[in-house]
C-alpha cells in the first residue's frame, strides 16, 4: 500500500468523535502499526537496573521487533536487534542473563561485543577476499535508529530517521521525573520481576483504559465495591485504622464527581494523565521516615512540592503507563490483534523506607495480577469488547464525552477528569505516527 492509500484509510478510520472496530480487530491494520506505528515512535524497552552489571542483558521488543538490551563494557546502555547477522539466528533467547565480555552465536560462532561490533567469526580465512568488509554482516548486530537513557528508563525508536526524544515526550517526562524525583537521592531500582497477564484483546483498549474513568465505580462495583460494603459493615471497635489494602482498593469506588475533579491533562504526541488536582492515590497514609528522609535531601519546600504530585496514570504514547506516586510501570505488548502481554512492574525508590515498596507490590498483586481482585473485571470487559465488536450491526467505536470541536492536541490542555480527549489524542497520535509522525 502507498502512503497515499494508506493515509486515505486511516482518514476513514479515523474521524474526529469516533474510530472505527477495524483499528481493534483488523489483521491488516495490525500489520501496519508494526509495520509503521511502533518503529515510528519512542517505545519503553526496560529500566537500567535490570542491567547493572557490564554483559547483563534483557530481551525486549518494539512492536513485533526482537531486542536486546545490553550494559556494554563502558557501562553504556546498547539497543540492539536480536539477530545475528550471519544467518539470522537469534543471539539469545532468556529474558535476562549475562553473556559476560561478547554474545556468541549459538550457530556457527560469530562472536559480536556487547556494542554489537563483530568481533570474530571461526576459520576466518574461508572470508579473504570475498568482499565480506562490504556486506552488512560484517557491521556485526544491528542497532536500533535511535535510543536514550532517561533518568534509567530506556527507550529507543526503530526508524533511522524521525522524531527526537525531547520533541516526542515534551512536557509529559514531567511524569517520570516526579516518579524520580520521589527517591531521597534520584534513583530507582526496579523491585522482581514483573506481574504477566496475558489478555485477549486488542492492545489499544488497555492504554485506553489508563484514562477511563467513568468506569471504576461500575466494572469494579462487584470487587472493591463488594470489599468497601464488608469493611465498613464490619463489627470493629471505633477507630480501628484503616488497613493498607482498603486504601488502596476502596478509592476504586469513588463518586463520579471524584474523577470529574480530579482532572485529567494532554500533551502532544498521544501523552496524557489523570489525576491533576488529586487521585486515588492521594489519601494513603505517610510510611513513618519518607517525608523526613525527603525533607533532608531536597528541603522542605521541594519535597512538598514532589510530594504534593499525585498523578494518577500517566499514559506514553504509545504503549505503557506509569503511575509516579506508587512507583509503578505497566508495559501493554501487542503480541496480535487480538493479543496483549500487559507487564506490570514495581521500582523500589533507594534511600526511602523499604515499607514504600510493600505497599506498591501489593498495588500491584491486588489490582494488576492474574489472581488481581480487581485487574480481571477490566480484562472481562475487554473481552467482551473485543468479541462485541465483531457484531456487524454498528461500525463505530464512541469516544465524544466532553468533545469540542477544532481540539488542538499540539497544546497542553487539562480538562474535567471524565472527558475521552486523551483517547481521541491517542488516535490523532496513532494516525500521525502510521504515516511517519510529521505534525
Ligand atoms: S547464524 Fe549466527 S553465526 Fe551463523
Ligand atoms: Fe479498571
Amino acid at each position: 500500500m502507498s502512503d497515499p492509500d494508506l493515509k486515505t484509510r486511516l482518514d476513514h478510520l479515523i474521524r474526529p468523535q469516533q474510530v472505527h472496530r477495524d483499528v481493534y480487530t483488523s489483521p491488516e491494520i495490525y500489520r501496519l502499526e508494526m509495520k509503521h506505528l511502533f518503529p515510528n515512535c519512542w517505545v519503553y524497552i526496560g529500566h537500567d537496573s535490570q542491567t547493572p552489571n557490564k554483559g547483563d542483558y534483557i530481551t525486549a521488543q518494539i512492536g513485533d521487533q526482537p531486542l536486546i538490551m545490553v550494559r556494554h563494557n563502558d557501562d553504556e546502555i546498547h539497543v540492539l536487534y536480536n539477530r545475528c547477522p550471519h544467518k539470522g539466528t537469534k543471539i539469545v533467547i532468556d529474558r535476562a542473563g549475562n553473556t559476560g565480555k561478547f554474545f556468541r552465536c549459538p550457530y556457527h560462532a560469530w562472536s559480536f561485543k556487547t556494542n554489537g561490533c563483530l568481533l570474530a567469526i571461526p576459520l576466518k580465512k574461508g572470508y579473504e577476499n570475498t568482499g565480506l568488509e562490504d556486506t552488512e554482516a560484517a557491521h556485526g548486530m544491528a542497532p536500533v535508529g535511535a535510543m536514550k537513557n532517561y533518568r534509567g528508563f530506556v527507550f529507543a525508536r526503530l526508524a533511522p530517521e524521525g522524531i527526537g526524544f525531547d520533541e516526542f515526550f515534551g512536557d509529559s517526562l514531567s511524569s517520570l521525573d516526579n516518579m524520580v524525583d520521589r527517591s531521597p537521592v534520584g534513583r530507582l531500582n526496579v523491585a522482581g520481576a514483573p506481574l504477566r497477564f496475558m489478555h485477549n484483546c486488542n492492545w489499544k483498549m488497555l492504554v485506553e483504559n489508563q484514562t477511563d474513568t467513568c468506569h471504576p465505580m461500575v466494572a469494579h462495583e462487584s470487587s472493591a465495591g463488594t470489599a468497601v460494603k464488608i469493611w465498613e459493615e464490619m463489627d470493629k471497635p471505633e477507630g480501628t485504622p484503616t488497613p493498607p489494602a482498603m486504601e488502596i482498593i476502596a478509592p476504586f469506588m469513588s463518586p463520579y464527581e471524584f474523577f470529574e475533579n480530579m482532572g485529567i491533562r494532554t500533551w502532544p504526541n498521544g501523552h496524557g494523565h489523570t489525576g491533576v488536582h488529586h487521585s486515588i492515590h492521594s489519601d494513603y497514609s505517610a510510611v513513618p521516615g519518607y517525608v523526613e528522609a525527603m525533607n533532608e535531601a531536597y528541603g522542605p519546600e521541594r519535597a512538598q512540592q514532589i510530594l504534593g504530585e499525585n498523578r494518577h496514570n500517566t499514559v506514553y504514547f504509545p504503549n505503557i503507563m506509569i503511575k509516579g506516586p506508587i512507583q509503578q510501570l505497566r508495559n501493554f505488548i501487542a503480541l496480535g490483534p487480538d493479543k496483549t502481554l500487559v507487564e506490570s512492574w514495581i521500582f523500589r525508590l533507594e534511600g526511602a523506607p523499604e515499607e514504600l515498596t510493600a505497599r506498591t507490590a501489593m498495588y500491584n498483586r491486588m489490582i494488576n495480577a492474574p489472581t488481581s481482585m480487581v485487574g480481571h473485571d477490566d480484562l472481562e470487559m475487554y473481552e467482551r469488547a473485543q468479541e462485541g465488536l465483531m457484531a456487524d450491526g454498528l461500525e463505530w467505536v464512541n469516544i465524544q464525552r466532553l468533545y469540542e470541536e477544532d481540539e488542538d492536541f499540539t497544546k497542553e490542555a487539562v480538562l474535567n477528569g471524565t472527558t475521552e480527549r486523551q483517547m481521541r489524542n491517542q488516535f490523532d497520535a496513532w494516525k500521525r505516527f502510521m504515516l511517519g509522525g510529521a505534525a
